[in-house]
């Protein structure tokens, strides 16, 4: 949402810029700055205000600021709270290097960390402060050379304008998914997020490409195309392990932090909406949609299998889910008015990608959901949603899995608040969505007892999982889970109900059920599923809302999740399942984080 202007050419005063910046009020945002280039004084100002950009035009009429290469920005609050210190342009420890930025650096704590140990200082929260030090990490007199380094350490989505005071006279542009305009009238070189800010200034224009550089210089500029993969001498991105011994558990931890980032700068509560920038293209054709297809493979399937109770129950949208690799050789009923969600961590899966292209061939909408920014899948899909939780290293699909039900939930009020969800039913999703990080955190704490109950259960050599509606796709994600890092075990999903129908012949002694069974809608139905079970002989470890204390008469074992929303449930019984199957198969002896036979990514058919 944030907006972006630069300029490089004759004029000296920022008021223009300002003008130009104020074309970009519709967009929404909570501060706004700048930053010039003066060459009497050989420095460079800045000025940032919290607020309207009138705020901004009031400190500038009362200390106004010359020079040329100038950059302004509108910040919208994603990382870091509002606060004029968080707003832009940031700029590195010595004052040389300013940015201005849209997007989201997805590996900003990583990258912080390293320069905080080497000596950076910090003067803001926000992920984009990162940038600007690298930068000058990097920096020996050349400014596109120094961001060219640094943007090659940099995992996320961005629009970025730099100057600096020792490399004057220069912008360096970049895009990486977020639009960049490159406006030209005779030598004057005006940019920006979009181009209805500098159609005053521009007689032809130039669309930045993703991984392309610019550098602006007077009278002239040049455009390079980052493709080629080049060592560096710092391996800041190098992932870390930190005090964990796997990614998998590592990754478990971030789960948190995971549904943080994914509802980051994407709820507006007070109005009970979602606000998602990636679907913005395509509001109105999704106001049109009828039907939707989901399809994933896997973990990204039972995330889909989620979505669907979601959508149907809060947005009023008949959902189909299919795994990929069936769904390409079906003979699907698709129109116009079909949006298509392929869900994918990687954006690389074959057989979501043929199923996704399938969709698109026979008419419907694509829509995708990737924690991969550059990946096939956003090349191929009209619009999407990212992930933004950073590189997920476990084989085995965890924060990404827990990041995927997060959106679908905001995808769920997106679509339901353009229908008939209230607004009083928009604000109390939106309210539980932001208080998930902490409740989650709360899970991670009985990480020992988990951990204990692992230990008792690893004796065992197959296992039920067994859920109802929202969480009958969290018992197959618990059992998927089991087989690919505890493999020694066998474990399947049922529906509680379905035991009755068959599979309760196998339960004896030697047989437990992992039952889910939150305090919710069809707690009552999922309580006989675990009494036909215990009346068998059969273990139960069950997980259940906090205060429920009549579950231990008959669960052998509890694990507590706290209260919430039915339809977010899923994403807290989630987390102590994901914990549950690392530990077993720590248990025993595994490679958790690169189980035998998987790969990350499946390429092929
Ligand atoms: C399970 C797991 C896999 C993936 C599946 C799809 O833990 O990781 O089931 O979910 O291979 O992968 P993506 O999401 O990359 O399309």
């Amino acid at each position: 949402m944030c907006g972006i202007i630069g300029h490089l050419g004759k004029y000296n005063n920022l008021k223009i810029g300002i003008d130009a910046l104020k074309r970009l009020e519709y967009r929404g945002y909570d501060s706004a700055g700048l930053a010039a280039f003066n060459a009497e004084k050989k420095d460079i100002f800045s000025l940032k205000t919290v607020g309207r950009i009138s705020n901004l035009e009031e400190k500038f009429s009362k200390s106004p600021i010359f020079g040329n290469p100038f950059i302004l920005h509108t910040r919208w609050a994603t990382t870091g709270r509002v606060t004029e210190a968080n707003a832009h342009p940031h700029w590195d420890c010595k004052k040389n290097i300013y940015i201005v930025h849209n997007g989201i650096i997805e590996n900003y704590r990583t990258l912080k960390d390293k320069l905080l140990a080497m000596g950076h200082k910090f003067s803001s929260d926000t992920d984009t402060e990162v940038v600007s030090h690298l930068i000058e990490y990097f920096f020996k007199g050349n400014l596109e050379e120094a961001t060219r380094k640094a943007l090659k350490l940099i995992k996320g989505t961005y629009a970025l304008l730099i100057i600096s005071r020792e490399d004057p006279q220069k912008i360096v542009a970049a895009r990486l998914s977020s639009p960049l305009i490159i406006g030209i009238k005779d030598k004057d070189y005006f940019i920006a997020s979009d181009y209805n800010a500098i159609i005053p200034y521009a007689k032809k224009v130039i669309n930045l490409e993703d991984n392309e550089i610019a550098t602006i210089t007077p009278g002239n500029f040049f455009i390079l195309k980052e493709r080629e993969p080049e060592e560096l001498d710092l391996k800041l991105e190098e992932a870390q392990k930190g005090k964990f011994s796997h990614f998998m558990l590592k990754e478990i931890f971030e789960e948190p932090e995971a549904i943080r980032n994914s509802i980051s700068g994407r709820l507006l509560p007070e109005e009970g909406l979602a606000k998602l920038g990636g679907l913005e293209e395509v509001k109105d054709k999704l106001k049109e949609i009828e039907r939707m297809i989901i399809i994933g493979c896997g973990t990204a399937r039972y995330a889909g299998l989620v979505g669907e109770y979601m959508l149907e129950e809060y947005a009023g949208i008949p959902v189909e889910v299919d795994v990929g690799s069936e769904f390409r050789y079906r003979k699907p009923i698709i129109n116009e008015k079909t949006a298509v969600l392929s869900i994918s961590q990687s954006g690389e899966t074959a057989d979501t990608l043929a199923a996704l292209r399938e969709a698109k061939r026979k008419g419907a909408l694509a829509l995708g959901i990737t924690n991969v920014v550059g990946s096939t899948q956003t090349r191929e899909t009209d619009a999407g949603i990212y992930n933004h939780v950073g590189p997920e290293i476990g084989v085995a699909s965890t924060k990404v899995f827990i990041s995927q039900l997060t959106i679908l939930a905001l995808l769920t009020m997106y679509l339901g608040r353009q229908r008939e969800m209230s607004l009083v039913t928009g604000r109390r999703i939106s309210q539980e969505l932001q208080k998930l990080p902490g409740l989650a955190e709360t899970i991670l704490k009985q990480d020992k007892q988990i951990q204990e109950l692992a230990k008792k259960y690893s004796q065992f050599r197959n296992f039920f999982v067994l859920g109802r509606k929202y969480n009958y796709p969290i018992a197959m994600e618990g059992a998927l889970k089991l087989k690919e890092v505890a493999y020694l075990i066998h474990a399947e999903s049922y529906p509680g109900g379905e035991m009755k129908h068959g599979p309760i012949a196998l339960i004896d002694e030697n047989f437990p059920s992992v039952a889910i069974c939150p305090s919710d809608s069809v707690y009552e139905k999922m309580l006989n599923a675990i009494e036909e079970a215990k009346s068998r002989n059969g273990k139960i470890l069950a997980v259940a809302t906090e205060g429920n204390e009549d579950i231990k008469k008959i669960a052998d074992d509890v694990i507590y999740i706290p209260k919430t929303l039915e339809m977010l449930t899923p994403i807290l019984t989630t987390i102590p399942l994901h914990l549950f199957a690392a530990y077993i198969g720590l248990e025993l002896g595994l490679d958790i984080d690169k189980p035998r036979n998987l790969a990350k990514s499946v390429t092929v058919e």
